[in-house]
């Protein structure tokens, strides 16, 4: 795309109807709606709660009042899936005091299982995939009728890019925007493309109108989400596996990531971008330089690497080798230099010895990233890996490894925070710390918490604060005055 059709893109969103959200205070029944797993599914679970307004529900916390219960699931890894069943325990409890709720599944578990989570819970009368939602209406009147309710459909174009999204549990500073929905990675150990299909991308000029919205709301950040942010393509709609059989016209309009990125924060100068999660495979400089030109767009890449062996990268399905990380992590940082990195790894993964391990480590010690996110290997049925590869790593040698690893986060981690001593930076504040009252906490570029006394701050501001102290999770400081972004 040349600059013209991007700033013809602006000038149709300028001109485009504000997606006004509608409180509907004559509404009646009571939607409970909680989610567990990605950010994804929080996105989800707004989507979800705008499509029932329609219906005439409000939202409420309170599990006991609720006529409908709906609980966004996830299925990533064997214990997530168990944390869902343990509640539905406990929707049971209530269903005695309460009879007429109807429990709802939605999201991953609700597609893997399908019809299979009527038969093994009884208290679920609802069972409903990540891009079946609009349908929820007709669901419940099934349900009404006596009957149960399930669909599972997978879409090939379904991005809900016309719902606006009920803003759940918000602090009203930062919001999530989807702008992909599934996978087609298919790395070997993951259930995500089976669980929310193949991947499709979201009109871009959708995209604008609902930050626009956030930003007339007085909303400061936004998160782009996607599985796969960096493999985002709008050719006008379809899959991303068709857009080779796509027209010229179509190929020459298309828009990538990095031009979304440009769009967004060219367009919205004063609201902070982040984005979640990139592929290292799918990942192009071109993003990179686009972070580099806007001082909008955080410093922050949370890019998995899942293991430092490439043995097991190829094991995984992983399309880059150990080295092809290592060098696109040196040209991140000869782009942005003051990058911080997180990772995602999976330890003990089929066939994974003790010179992958020390891989791993190895890998950590040259990236010395600020945050990690480490887990054993779940085994996930019906991936490659479930039916072609045995998960033969014995769970307490899994075990040992991922406290080496998680030990080895906690000092990098440390080794971060550091860093940040004695500098003054610029947060956004995001809401009042958890373990003090007096105290706010708020984030800088690099995702990094902060907290200092309230003062006469308020959340949603921009301030410079004086970096004091730290842990290795959590800054402490003092604010010096706000910054000039606000
Ligand atoms: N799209 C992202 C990952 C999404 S899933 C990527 O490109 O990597 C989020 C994380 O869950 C993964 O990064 C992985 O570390 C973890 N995960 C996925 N499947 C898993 C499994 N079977 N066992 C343990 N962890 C898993
Ligand atoms: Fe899963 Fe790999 Fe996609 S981890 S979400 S299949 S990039």
């Amino acid at each position: 795309m040349n600059m013209e059709q991007i700033e013809k893109i602006i000038d149709e969103t300028l001109q485009g109807k504000p997606l006004v959200m509608d409180c509907k205070s004559k509404n009646s029944k009571k939607l409970f709606i909680e989610s567990y797993g990605c950010q994804m599914n929080m996105n989800d679970s707004e989507i979800v709660a705008s499509i029932l307004a329609e219906q005439g529900f409000n939202t409420t916390q309170n599990l006991e009042d609720a006529d409908l219960v709906l609980v966004n699931t996830c299925s990533i890894r064997e214990k997530a899936e168990q944390t869902v069943r343990k509640r539905l325990e406990k929707y049971n409890a209530v269903k005695k005091i309460n009879p007429t709720m109807k429990v709802g599944v939605l999201g991953c578990m609700a597609e893997r299982l399908k019809e299979k989570f009527l038969e093994e819970e009884k208290i679920v009368d609802l069972v409903v995939g990540p891009d079946a939602y609009r349908d929820l209406p007709n669901l419940l009147e099934e349900i009404d009728a006596g009957r149960d309710a399930v669909n599972v459909i997978l879409s090939k174009d379904e991005t809900y890019g016309d719902v606006s999204p009920v803003r759940l549990n918000n602090n009203g500073v930062s919001a999530f925007v989807s702008i992909t929905r599934g996978c087609d990675n298919m790395c070997t150990f993951c259930v995500v493309p089976f669980t929310r299909g193949r991947e499709r991308s979201r009109d871009p000029q959708s995209i604008l109108e609902e930050i626009r919205t956030m930003h007339q709301q007085n909303f400061k950040e936004i998160t782009l989400l996607g599985q796969n942010v960096d493999s985002y393509l709008w050719y006008g709609g379809g899959l991303k596996k068709d857009y080779k059989n796509a027209s010229e016209i179509a190929k020459e309009t298309a828009v990538g990531f990095a031009e979304l990125l440009d769009l967004a924060a060219t367009k919205f100068p004063k609201m902070r971008f982040r984005f979640s999660t990139s592929n290292p495979q799918d990942m192009s400089l071109d993003v990179i330089h686009v972070m580099a030109k806007h001082k909008n767009i955080c410093k922050y890449l949370h890019l998995p690497v899942q293991s430092g062996s490439t043995k097991m990268l190829k094991a995984m399905n992983r399309q880059h080798t150990r080295e092809e990380y290592i060098q696109l992590i040196d040209n991140v940082l000869k782009i942005v230099p003051e990058m911080s990195l997180s990772q995602d790894m999976i330890i003990g993964f089929c066939g994974e010895t003790e010179e992958d391990h020390q891989d791993t480590l190895s890998l950590m010690r040259y990236v010395k990233y600020d945050y990690g996110y480490m887990f054993s290997y779940s085994e996930r049925p019906g991936t490659l890996a479930a039916k072609k590869m045995a998960d033969d790593v014995p769970e307490e040698v899994k075990k040992r490894r991922l406290a080496e690893v998680i030990q080895l986060q906690r000092e990098h981690s440390l080794l971060r925070t550091q860093q940040h001593l004695g500098k003054t930076e610029e947060f956004l504040i995001e809401g009042i710390s958890k373990k003090s009252d007096l105290h706010f906490k708020a984030r800088n570029s690099q995702n990094t918490v902060v907290v200092f006394p309230k003062e006469q701050y308020k959340i949603g501001d921009f301030v410079n604060v004086k970096i004091e102290d730290c842990t290795s999770a959590t800054l402490i400081g003092t604010a010096v005055g706000y910054s000039d972004n606000n």
